[in-house]
């Protein structure tokens, strides 16, 4: 039954607890957005601050082993935190496969997305979110997504959604090898010449793929799909959708920047743990997605991260040279719980890591 939009709690009932998410609501073609998602006018993204005539580097990662090639990404990771790369390696049909798959998850009955909410899933490394944290969140994000956090092939079969698995998965194999080189890469600005046993699983030891499902919004000038925030990550690798609506912050300065589709392309940016190890060189950039007025946008992530037991802190080779550490060494799995206290606000993560 559709639910009151005026009662708060029934409303939220409704998108939160029982599947429908902000998806249920779009369907019911809802003429006004209701006050639970009015975001103040500080979290929504100020359109006179967005600079059309400038945009994030794209890169050609065809030669990759080109010096030039890899200075443009060290320079990108350092002056810009995001850049989009084309020619990566990774099979356009495997991106097509994982956007489809996305849609059809998202295309389930309500009762059938139930069984992934975080209280009906057998494991706690799948589940059903709309908003980002709705138990803090005041005021609702426009946005649904399925987060699962990878353990293991046999775990993914058991516990992830079958209709979106194995497109899942394939997308996070054949990304592997650009993560990779990209880390590579990176590091070797850093001084540190290859990824070994000791510094691969600290960089790149778990994944989280998130699918985000952005459905049309009744007026979207007045909230967000995803607020300001900066990922925890080490590297994150997203692919979106034609539709468009990413904005990313400037490196110091009030302006946002718009990430325009460009089919085939894989977006990249530099994650709160990467900004950490690398002692500020790389930046964590904020970043936002507008709600959208016409199309059903998705996105779908890939979270490079550290392993939950991993201590982080500016890397050996990095403060050896006498530069001072600007951040602490921090439990990773605190960090990310750190994190996920607290509704979007801007870079305001990283703080929890300074000295
Ligand atoms: C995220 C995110 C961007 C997008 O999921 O952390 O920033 O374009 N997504 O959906
Ligand atoms: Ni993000």
């Amino acid at each position: 039954m559709a639910p009151s939009l005026t009662d708060a709690r029934e409303l939220k009932a409704f998108v939160v607890d029982e599947g429908h998410g902000v998806k249920g609501l779009s369907e019911l073609k809802i003429k006004t957005l209701p006050d639970l998602f009015i975001q103040p006018l500080e979290k929504r993204l100020d359109l006179s601050k967005v600079v059309p005539q400038e945009s994030i580097p794209v890169i050609d990662m065809s030669n990759s082993e080109d010096p030039e090639v890899e200075e443009r990404i060290c320079d990108a990771a350092e002056n810009w935190g995001f850049f989009q790369i084309v020619n990566h390696g990774v099979p356009v049909s495997v991106l097509e496969d994982v956007k489809e798959a996305t849609h059809q998850f998202f295309a389930l009955r309500a009762d059938e997305k139930k069984k992934y909410l975080f209280k009906n899933s057998p494991t706690k490394n799948v589940r059903l979110v709309t908003s980002f944290i709705p138990e803090v969140d005041k005021v609702l994000e426009w946005k649904d997504y399925l987060s699962c956090f990878y353990v293991s092939d046999e775990e993914a079969m058991a516990f992830w959604p079958s209709i979106c698995r194995d497109q899942v998965l394939e997308y996070m194999n054949k990304s592997e090898s650009l993560i990779k080189r990209l880390l590579e890469v990176l590091m070797k600005r850093l001084g540190i010449p290859e990824l070994n046993e000791t510094n691969e699983p600290i960089l790149m030891g778990s994944r989280r793929i998130n699918l985000n499902y952005y459905p049309v919004c009744p007026n979207p000038e007045l909230t967000v799909g995803v607020g300001g925030h900066s990922d925890v990550s080490t590297l994150t690798v997203l692919l979106q959708d034609e539709t468009g609506g990413l904005y990313v912050r400037k490196l110091n300065s009030e302006n946002w920047v718009h990430v325009p589709p460009i089919k085939g392309s894989l977006t990249i940016n530099i994650g709160d743990a990467l900004q950490i190890m690398s002692n500020g060189q790389y930046k964590s950039i904020e970043h936002h997605v507008v709600a959208n007025g016409h199309e059903n946008r998705i996105s779908v992530p890939i979270f490079v991260n550290p392993r939950p037991s991993d201590l982080i802190g500016p890397l050996q080779e990095v403060v050896k040279t006498g530069e001072k550490g600007l951040y602490k060494q921090v439990l990773y799995s605190d960090y990310v719980k750190h994190f996920y206290r607290k509704s979007h606000n801007g870079k305001d993560t990283i703080d929890f890591a300074k000295v």
